[in-house]
Formats: C-alpha cells, sequence, structure tokens
C-alpha cells in the first residue's frame, strides 16, 4: 500500500468518524438542560495509521492490502467517549443504536462482561453512512465508550503491558487486576451522586 494509496483508501473511513462525531455532539447538546446535562467528558478520535492496518492484516494471516483492510478491518476509524457515569453511556450508546439510518454491526459489553484482565469498556461498530457522487455506502466506525475510571486504567495498562515484552507481566497483571477492581468499586462510590 503506497502512501497515496493509504490516503485515498481511508478517506471515506474519516468522514464516517466526521458524521458520526456530529451526531454525539448534537445529543450532547440535546441533552444539556435535562438531567444527565453532560454525560460527556471528552471524545478522542483516531485513523489507524498506515503500519497499524498492516501489520493488523499481517497478523491475522493476511496479505496488507487495502481490499483486504476493507472486508477484514473494522476499527480504521475510532472514537473514544470518555463519559462521566456508566449509566450515561448506555444512555448514549442506546440514542445511537435507536438512530435508523446507522446499523449496529457489533456490539461487545465489557463493562457487564470484563476482560479477565480487567479491562472495561463498552464497544460498539456503527456502520455509518456515507453518501458521495456515487452513491451510498457503509463505513464502519468503532466507538469505545469508557467512564474515566476505566480510561485511566486502559491507557496505563496499554502502556505498561501492551506495548512491552517485560518478565514480570504476569505479577503485574495481578496487581493491574487489583486496580481495575479497586477502581470499579470507587467508581460505584462516585455513581451515587449520578443525578437520575
Ligand atoms: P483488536 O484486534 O485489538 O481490535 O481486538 P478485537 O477486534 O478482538 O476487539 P476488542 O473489542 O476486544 O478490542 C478492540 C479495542 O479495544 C482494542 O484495539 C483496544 O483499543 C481496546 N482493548 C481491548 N482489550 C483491551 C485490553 O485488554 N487493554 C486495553 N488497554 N485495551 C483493550
Ligand atoms: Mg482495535
Amino acid at each position: 500500500m503506497t502512501d497515496e494509496q493509504y490516503y485515498t483508501f481511508i478517506q471515506p473511513y474519516a468522514d464516517a468518524k466526521e458524521i458520526l462525531l456530529a451526531r454525539l455532539n448534537v445529543l450532547e447538546h440535546n441533552l444539556y438542560g435535562s438531567s444527565a446535562a453532560h454525560p460527556v467528558h471528552n471524545i478522542q478520535e483516531r485513523i489507524k495509521k498506515k503500519e497499524s492496518i498492516e501489520n493488523k492484516l499481517k497478523k491475522n494471516g493476511k496479505e496488507p492490502t487495502m481490499m483486504n483492510a476493507k472486508d477484514y478491518l473494522r476499527d480504521i476509524a475510532g472514537l473514544r467517549v470518555i463519559c462521566y457515569f456508566t449509566e450515561d453511556i448506555y444512555s448514549l450508546a442506546d440514542i445511537i443504536k435507536f438512530q435508523s439510518d446507522l446499523i449496529i454491526i457489533r456490539e461487545c459489553d465489557y463493562i457487564k462482561q470484563p476482560k479477565p484482565n480487567g479491562y472495561r469498556s463498552y464497544h460498539i461498530i456503527v456502520g455509518v453512512p456515507v453518501y458521495c457522487i456515487d452513491g451510498m455506502e457503509y463505513f464502519p466506525v468503532e466507538i469505545q465508550f469508557r467512564t474515566m475510571s476505566m480510561d485511566f486504567w486502559a491507557s496505563m495498562e496499554h502502556r505498561i503491558l501492551y506495548k512491552n515484552k517485560r518478565d514480570d507481566k504476569e505479577q503485574i497483571s495481578k496487581e493491574l487486576k487489583e486496580y481495575a477492581d479497586a477502581l470499579t468499586a470507587i467508581e460505584k462510590q462516585f455513581a451515587k451522586y449520578a443525578l437520575t
């Protein structure tokens, strides 16, 4: 994949991400004044880099071509929505799921069922209609909904374990799992103050 091919390839994914981001921002404005005012702390966005696309395809035993990226990868465009409370995550996700022109490609609730390592987050892959001169096509965007503490844990775990090969991985994993549980307990305490 040349750089030029890459930039042409990712354009509609970036467009789909912008469309979905605008929808989420509209929701945030609509909810203003209701009891769940300002459910979102911040939203991060990213497009998968050329190298990451190629590496992920190779890891999955596929040739690193654009066609394979289109066929096999659903996380080329990503939004990470950081909320205050878990309840906000489900409210926002429900509203997105209710928008009839969007399609839900995949849903993974790692809040109700955290990963064994302690990772918590609510993932949905949304098919967003992108209209261009040739017509309409759905492009996938992965949304990761997290609370601030889920994001704190995941960012640290990603930094400490995911990126590094270390000899003390087992011990650290055990400790990180304990921190995940502690953060879940703290979050439950904060949730007591949430306006419902
Ligand atoms: P990927 O191939 O990594 O995209 O995983 P997947 O297709 O099996 O999907 P999954 O929903 O498990 O994970 C998607 C994304 O969630 C990852 O790319 C990470 O951004 C995040 N994620 C999943 N598991 C973990 C984890 O254990 N730790 C951290 N820090 N992030 C995770
Ligand atoms: Mg991914």
